[in-house]
Formats: C-alpha cells, structure tokens, sequence
C-alpha cells in the first residue's frame, strides 16, 4: 500500500508541473489564466509560492502529457486527475480552470481545486479532487504546509474560507494563513492546528447569513480548548477581495483593530438581532451560556461569564448557575 500511495503522490507532482507549465509558458495558459490572476492583483511570487497553475480547456491533455511521459492511467484515475465515461473514454478532470494544488503538512501535492474562468452561473465555481488513499479532505487545511511555521512563531493562525483568501493574505505578509476550503470545520482539522498553536482568529467572509450560520460551528474549536477570535469584513467582502481593496497596509490594521473574541461576538450579533423581544433575548442567554461550557478550562469560562454579564446586562450569578446546570447536564 505504501508503494500504491506513493504512486499517486509522483502522479500529483507531475499534474502539478504539468499546469505550472501551462500557466507560465503556453499561449493559452498565459492569455486566459496568467492574465486572470494578474487581474485579480496577485503577485507573481506569490503565484510561484503555491504553485498555481492553468488546465488546458481540451478532453485530455494533462492525461495525454502523463501518460506519454510513462505515468500509469491507473494512477491518475485514482487520484481523479483522469475520468473515465461509461463508453471507456478517459478524459481530465480539470480543463479550463486556474489551479491550486493542495499540500499536505510536509509539502506533497495530494489534490487540486480548480477555479472556473467563465461567468455562467450553471459551471460550479470551484472543481476540486475527489476523496483517494492520498486525500482526505476531512483532514487537511488549504496553505498549511506554508503557514505552519508562522504559525509557530506568531502564535496564531488564521482561518479563512477560500484558496485565493489563503494566497491574498500572505501576499500581504500575513503567512500564518490557512483556509478550510469551503468545507464546514472539522475536528481533525481543529487538531492539526493545535499542533501549531491554541490560538485561533476566524477570518469569515462578511455576508450576514454566512456569519450566523457559521457561528454554531465555531463552539467545536471551544470545545477542543482552543482559543478563538473574529474578524469580520464588510458586507460583500471576503479576506481576499478586502484586502485588493484596501492594500496590505490598511488590510493588515484592519485585522488588529477589529479582532474580537468570539463569544464576545457571538453575544453581539445575536443580541442585535433579537433586539427587544425579550424571549428571543433568553433564548440568547441560553446560547451564550452553551457555548461558554464548552470551555475545557474553568478559570477562562469564568471570565467570558463576567464579560457576558456585563454586555447582556443580567446578574453573574444567574449566567453561572445556568453554566452549573449545563455542565451537570452534559456529565
Ligand atoms: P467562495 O464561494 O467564498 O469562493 O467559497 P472564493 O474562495 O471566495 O473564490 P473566489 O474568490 O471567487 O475565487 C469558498 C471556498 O469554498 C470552496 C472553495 O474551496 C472556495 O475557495 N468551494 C466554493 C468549492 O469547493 N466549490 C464551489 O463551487 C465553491
Ligand atoms: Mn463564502
Ligand atoms: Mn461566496
Ligand atoms: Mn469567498
Ligand atoms: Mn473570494
């Protein structure tokens, strides 16, 4: 099995100079895709650093490229670079999109997403690789192998929704970056991150749905221990599009000036949108408090019950015996 995997990884490399190539150096790669990242306002090196790269908008050149170079169909069919249809013809997976190969924590290629260039809204926006003995999408984060030594240093790591939010904050000198693809967080990806640090700072992208739909999803980082802060961007916004918008010095005091805790915030938003109805403010209370349970650690707990108090405005004794009650329930 060791040697099946290391196959698929060898096939993956190879996918990836592959598109490299056809990005910097083919007439198609650079007039339909060098030109789109430019654009967007990415920076070569920055392009160079994660490898991206363009698929050819025909049936089956990366597989044809392959397969002349002596690479087996097999391989590339399972990492789903290579698709067979039911009449045995094998065509790409990836044709026509700009390519982010995804890294595994040391560095090899173990899948893609690929970003459609046209506007139609019937084409999915981003194609990614399928489930394979290399990839587990459950178990990776986007831009971790680049992140995770400044991870380490600044004691931090940043979570964004996308692969071009992952590219736009390091471009602008911000590498503790990772993204979780689009994907609802998962707790093997919590603990990759714990590796690195217990601290973590939510980058979401800034429509309003997204932001409470995502907000239950964030008590799994609490309950794993870490700790966990928010930025938010302006409606319309994603970290990628902000900070195009802004420049990477405005994008950069952004991210300190508005980073909240996240109960904190959760307390706020969730207190606006319940305004004066006061069963939808007890339904709040409730919410507050299940998530400060969550906290592993007593002494931090008790002091999200002391700040809670005071923004939601009710006595500290009945958030903790309502905290008291939760935690018996749950033992
Ligand atoms: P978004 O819709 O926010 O895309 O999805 P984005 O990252 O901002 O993409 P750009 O800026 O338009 O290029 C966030 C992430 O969700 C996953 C991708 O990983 C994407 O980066 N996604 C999104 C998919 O896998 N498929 C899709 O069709 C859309
Ligand atoms: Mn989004
Ligand atoms: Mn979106
Ligand atoms: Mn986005
Ligand atoms: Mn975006």
């Amino acid at each position: 099995a060791q040697n099946a995997k290391e196959s698929l990884y060898i096939v993956s490399q190879y996918a990836t100079t592959f598109f490299v190539k056809q990005l910097w150096e083919t007439n198609e790669g650079k007039s339909i895709g060098l030109s789109y990242f430019k654009e967007r306002g990415f920076r070569e090196d920055i392009l160079k650093k994660f490898e991206v790269g363009y698929s050819p908008d025909v049936w089956d050149a990366l597989t044809q490229s392959a397969t002349n170079n002596g690479h087996k169909l097999e391989f590339l069919e399972q990492t789903g670079l290579s698709i067979k249809n039911d009449n045995g013809k094998i065509y790409d997976r990836f044709r026509g999109r700009v390519m982010f190969p995804i890294h595994n924590f040391t560095g090899r290629v173990i899948g893609f997403g690929g970003r459609t260039l046209k506007t139609d809204k019937n084409v999915p926006k981003y194609v990614n690789s399928p489930e394979s003995e290399i990839y587990h999408k459950s178990n990776v984060l986007y831009g971790l192998f680049h992140a995770k030594k400044a991870i380490r240093e600044l004691d931090n790591c940043y979570l964004a929704e996308g692969y071009a939010d992952v590219l736009s904050v390091h471009q602008a000198g911000i590498e503790n970056v990772v993204s979780s693809s689009g994907t609802s967080l998962t707790t093997e990806q919590i603990r990759l991150i714990g590796r690195f640090t217990q601290n973590v700072t939510i980058l979401f992208d800034g429509d309003a749905a997204g932001i409470k739909a995502s907000l239950r999803g964030l008590d799994m980082i609490l309950e794993e221990g870490l700790n966990v802060k928010i930025v938010s961007f302006p409606d319309g916004h994603d970290p990628d599009s902000y900070m195009h918008h802004v420049g990477a010095g405005a994008f950069k005091i952004h991210l300190e000036q508005n980073r909240k805790d996240f109960i904190l915030y959760k307390a706020n938003v969730l207190l606006k949108d319940a305004g004066d109805d006061p069963i939808k403010r007890a339904g709040i209370i409730r919410d507050i408090v299940e998530s400060i349970a969550k906290i592993p650690d007593p002494i931090k707990a008790s002091v999200f019950v002391r700040e809670c108090s005071n923004l939601l405005e009710i006595e500290e004794r009945i958030l903790l015996s309502e905290l008291n009650k939760m935690r018996s329930a749950k033992l």
